[in-house]
């Protein structure tokens, strides 16, 4: 298989039949599949089936019966089941047209590229279709504040937000991505050095239905920014350092109301413990929540782990402090550094580690001799 043509659906059932028979001919020559991947509420996964039925280009319809990460999610779940060399992610309302997929695969093979980004920024490409003029100042705005976050791993591309993009499946790792929101390719570009090339995008403008792009999407692409810069442990630093101010407060104002140190401070890590867990369920790990156990089995984890790293870390102080002239302080600061490392191991490879989400894959193969039988695969996290 030359091409994988990955094809995130959301509720895109009038645009089916169109974008299957313009791919059909804009691919032929080259041995390409379509696989959609469809998280849909109507009914897109019957009009896939009905179209494929109706064409000779094998399609594949991942359906997600649990969806995580959104249109991220999907495109990556796409690309983990595409079996082509090349693998092209596309929308499927017709904004991008089928018509460039040939020139993406010519230029990454020609190039030698890992990926290749169709712009919407470079001469022949336009954003004509992307709609209102706020949307257009919003798209060129966040790509300027983009790149000048990563100027060394989106120098290659004059538009990470792209949703069309090609990638040698050989050559890009799939592992350690964190699938949300709408911009996939910055995710994969952002994390690690890639050889990148592109080709013009003209952005048509949708021919049916609505985009799903709202000001979440927005809220989606800042945090992940600041995710991509400082890494999931930054975040969680600041609410550990959160953490520490609100346990001295609350150590110091019930011994105003007269609790003993040693009661108070118990009461003071019970609530910090509390507290700590819902803003990192909240803002650090809500990404990885749907695909984890279940939210009290996190809890008891986060508190038996935590609980117990500070009972474990008060006794290495005094222990520490007792037999070495070392300053309480300086100990004190030294096993904090330590405690924090392995409480952010345990959380995340641990707390919110992530099951293995089943993906229903029906294969419709017509008129292609390979694959019949309908399987079901088992990506890794996604
Ligand atoms: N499976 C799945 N799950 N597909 C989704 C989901 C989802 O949660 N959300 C959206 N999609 C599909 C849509 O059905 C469509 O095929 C494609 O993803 C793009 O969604 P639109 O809602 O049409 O997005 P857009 O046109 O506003 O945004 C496009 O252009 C942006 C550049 O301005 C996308 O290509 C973005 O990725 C791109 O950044
Ligand atoms: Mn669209």
């Amino acid at each position: 298989m030359e091409l994988s043509v990955v094809i995130p659906t959301y509720n895109e059932a009038p645009n089916v039949a169109e974008l299957v028979e313009r791919i059909e001919k804009a691919t032929l020559g080259i041995d390409t599949e379509i696989l959609f991947v469809d998280d849909s509420t109507d009914d897109t996964p019957d009009v896939v089936t009905r179209v494929a039925g109706e064409h000779a280009i094998p399609v594949r319809l991942l359906h997600r019966d649990a969806p995580v990460g959104g249109l991220s999610g999907a495109v990556i779940a796409g690309l983990r089941a595409a079996e082509g060399e090349w693998a092209v992610v596309m929308d499927g309302d017709l904004q991008h047209r089928p018509e460039t997929l040939p020139s993406v695969l010519a230029k990454g093979r020609e190039t030698g590229a890992d990926v290749v980004v169709a712009s919407r920024h470079v001469d022949g490409g336009s954003s004509d279709g992307l709609s209102g003029g706020v949307r257009r100042a919003v798209s060129q705005l966040s790509i300027k504040v983009t790149k000048a976050l990563f100027p060394t791993r989106l120098h290659g591309t004059t538009d990470p937000m792209s949703g069309f993009f090609g990638i040698h499946r050989g050559s890009v790792q799939l592992d350690g991505l964190h699938p949300r929101g709408f911009k996939i390719l910055l995710e994969i570009l952002a994390r690690q050095d890639f050889t990148v090339a592109e080709v013009p995008l003209v952005f048509d403008a949708r021919l049916a239905g609505t985009s799903k792009a709202d000001m979440k999407q927005g809220i989606a692409l800042g945090r992940q920014l600041f995710d991509l810069k400082f890494g999931r442990i930054s975040g969680f630093a600041a609410i550990g350092a959160l953490g520490a101010v609100a346990n001295l407060l609350i150590l110091w104002g019930l011994q105003k109301f007269g609790v003993g140190y040693l009661a108070a401070a118990c009461v003071a890590a019970v609530l910090t413990i509390i507290g700590n867990f819902l803003l990192q369920e909240r803002f650090i790990f809500d990404d990885l929540r749907a695909g984890a156990r279940s939210v009290w089995k996190r809890w008891w984890h986060t508190f038996a782990f935590n609980g117990t790293e500070s009972a474990i870390r008060t006794f290495a102080l005094w222990v520490i402090v007792e037999t070495t002239s070392l300053h309480s302080v300086l100990v004190q600061a030294g096993l904090i550094a330590i405690g924090f490392t392995l409480r952010f191991l345990y959380q995340s490879r641990v707390v919110y580690k992530q099951h293995e989400k089943p993906v229903t894959i029906d294969d419709i193969v017509e008129g292609a001799p390979t694959e019949t039988a309908p399987t079901t695969t088992t990506p890794a996290s996604v």
